[in-house]
């Protein structure tokens, strides 16, 4: 079948991201023939991956940096974007020059920040291999890396030149990790795109397994939504917050249990947070509501939290708020794809939201 090209606005370089199974093909043209040298930025684990991309770059006549890095979050570091810069410098890579993130949205979102300040900014073109990468951390322009004080406190928008999801690359994932991805597919749903909720819960077995009868629908509607959101506005001065539904409390459950638990899985618990207090607050039905508690578990993802862990969550929260320096926000649904904010709820709606979420 061949790929599907989502388009992206919202800045100066509109951008395509490309959708199919083994389509690496595509990857030269979206680097584009003006670099002479590209650096693919990968996990040192996901070697077997990133090679064929390096073959494809060497194929179209670029000379190819492979750059590994730590796995996972650990990659998110100034010391290794330091030592990235390091490694470009020592190459000779020019503002003409190119950067490949190969990876989860982990190495993506550093892949990212390391173009957008390398020289003020390479082209950059993303090839994320897991279900979150594609449908949300590689697609937006929003790069960054952790520090001590935070996840994601130093960073830039910089949107990539492209954008390659490779399907095959799904199969290796681990069934927990490809989940957790599903966590922000049924987001889409909720926030803009109703048929991707009919089209999980018409098969939830297959919506939790890459061969799925309606993965790549799945994966390409919920890519649509983000390209959707982030052409209307890049920096997140309006529309875009939609997207962070269900984040909020997601955060602090993170927070809570310090990264180790998996973003979507506290995405999941945050999206039922936030409808109890939609419907608490008069705005939503308890039939979607409901159905959020449905969709969630048909596909193995968590809808309720400790009840002890309530006073913490909602400090972190007010921490989270007050570094922000805005009243504590929620992005809540007032109907199926009809989101709205939920700005300063009061302490009494909090508690009895997270009542009808603790476990
Ligand atoms: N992951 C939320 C955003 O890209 O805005």
């Amino acid at each position: 079948m061949s790929a599907t090209r989502i388009g992206v606005g919202g800045s100066s370089a509109p951008y395509e991201v490309v959708v199919g199974s083994g389509v690496l093909g595509e990857l030269a043209g979206l680097v584009g023939g003006t670099a002479a040298r590209v650096a693919v930025i990968h996990p040192g684990s996901l070697g077997e991956i990133a090679r064929p991309v390096c073959a494809a770059l060497e194929a179209a006549g670029h000379v190819v940096h492979p750059m590994p890095v730590p796995d996972g979050e650990a990659a998110k570091d100034a010391a290794v974007a330091a030592d990235l810069w390091a490694r470009l410098g020592r190459a000779g890579f020019t503002r003409s020059d190119a950067v490949v993130g190969v990876g989860g949205g982990a190495t993506t979102d550093l892949a990212g920040f390391v173009a957008a300040t390398w020289l003020r900014g390479v082209r950059c073109v993303l090839v994320p291999t897991t279900l979150l990468g594609m449908v949300d951390a590689a697609v937006g322009g929003k790069t960054g890396i952790n520090t001590a004080e935070g996840k994601n406190l130093v960073g830039a928008f910089h949107p990539p030149a492209g954008v390659l999801c490779d399907l095959a690359t799904l199969p290796s994932l681990p069934t927990a990790d490809y989940i957790g991805g599903l966590a922000e597919v049924i987001k889409a749903g909720f926030i803009a795109d109703p048929v991707i909720l009919d089209l999980v819960e018409s098969d939830p077995e297959g919506a939790v397994r890459p061969e799925g009868r309606h993965t790549r629908e799945l994966i390409e509607r919920a890519i649509a939504v983000k390209a959707e959101v982030v052409s209307a506005d890049l920096r997140e001065s309006g529309r875009r917050e939609i997207l962070n539904y269900g984040h909020t409390l997601g955060h602090a459950i993170e927070r809570a249990e310090n990264y180790a638990f998996r973003h979507g899985y506290a995405v999941a618990i945050g999206m039922v947070f936030a409808a109890e207090l939609a419907r608490l607050d008069g705005r939503l039905d308890a039939r979607t509501v409901e159905r959020h508690r449905s969709i969630l578990t048909s596909v193995g993802l968590p809808t309720g939290y400790a009840g002890e862990a309530w006073a913490g969550l909602r400090d972190t929260m007010r921490v989270d708020k007050k570094a922000r320096g805005a009243t504590l926000r929620f992005v809540v649904l007032e109907g199926l794809a009809r989101p709205a904010i939920l700005a300063g709820p009061s302490d009494a709606l909090l508690d009895a939201a997270y009542r009808a979420v603790s476990a």
